[in-house]
């Protein structure tokens, strides 16, 4: 499972404020990172204590319940609440993963909060996915042909080779997994992350798709692809249950095929 790592701007101001919920009968602490570039300040953490009476399930609603009621500065994305966006991807008690699909029941004691690890911060919550999307433009995630279209038809697929698409066009592109990655972590600027491993896989796996050759060729890199250590942090802490890691040892394999 991914270790707790602080975000890659991180240098922790130990005065962070408390902030408490008069009369609440059943309180239950929040202790979430905070990091404003534009206060010249370090990042700290603040404590927010929610009744977990008047607060919806999950880590969200609490996140949600903060903002409405305590500080409305506090930062994070979310759009959906229904674990489909991938927007409201952060660290809750070491691990990463939704807030909108992380039960507060299921944390213990104290709910720690902080960004993605090794991202850098836009502010609190938020942190800054663009190279993460850069990466993703660089594999071309469009079906590529060189034939023409059949006449007023569409490509047609067979359900076998349709399914071969399973566990694969669930991503919604969080970063959880790439973000709980050591080599990732490490090489992030020339290593293209299980996230995005998955995603180039998704492209080789369709039968209606023209360019396996050149797809290999642009992943066929030490870094790119065989970056990957077989680690599996990334296959334990995705939120849609999806295993980057097979996709990628299957593009490995596609690699080693085509070489005999
Ligand atoms: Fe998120 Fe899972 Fe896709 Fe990784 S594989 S980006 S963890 S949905
Ligand atoms: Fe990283 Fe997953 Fe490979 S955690 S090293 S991408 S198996
Ligand atoms: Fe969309 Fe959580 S808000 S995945």
């Amino acid at each position: 499972m991914a270790e707790f790592r602080l975000p890659a701007n991180s240098r922790i101001n130990k005065n962070g404020k408390a902030h408490k919920a008069e009369g609440a009968t059943r309180p239950k602490s929040f202790k979430v990172y905070r990091y404003d570039p534009d206060s010249g300040e370090n990042p700290r953490y603040d404590n927010f204590e929610v009744d977990l009476d008047t607060c919806g399930p999950m880590v969200l609603d609490a996140l949600i319940k903060i903002k409405s009621e305590q500080d409305s500065s506090l930062t994070f994305r979310r759009s959906c609440r229904e674990g489909i966006c991938g927007s409201c991807s952060m660290n809750i008690d070491g691990t990463n993963t939704l807030a909108c699909t992380k039960a507060i029941e299921d944390c213990k004691g104290e709910v720690q909060i902080t960004p993605l690890p090794h991202m850098e911060v836009i502010k609190d919550l938020v942190p800054d996915f663009k190279h993460f999307y850069a990466q993703y433009a660089s594999i071309e995630p469009w079906l590529k042909t060189k034939t023409t279209t059949p006449s007023g038809k569409e490509r047609l697929q067979s359900p076998e080779d349709r399914a071969k698409l399973d566990g694969l066009y669930e991503c919604i592109l969080c970063a959880c997994c790439s973000t709980s990655c050591p080599s990732y972590w490490w090489n992030s600027d020339k290593f293209l992350g299980p996230a995005i491993l998955l995603q180039a896989y998704r492209w080789l796996a369709d039968s209606r798709d023209e360019l396996t050759g050149e797809r290999l060729d642009e992943l066929e890199d030490p870094f790119r692809l065989y970056r990957c250590h077989t680690i599996m942090n990334c296959a334990n802490v995705c939120p849609k249950g999806l295993n980057p890691a097979k996709a990628i040892a299957e593009t490995k394999k596609m690699v080693a095929e085509r070489a005999i």
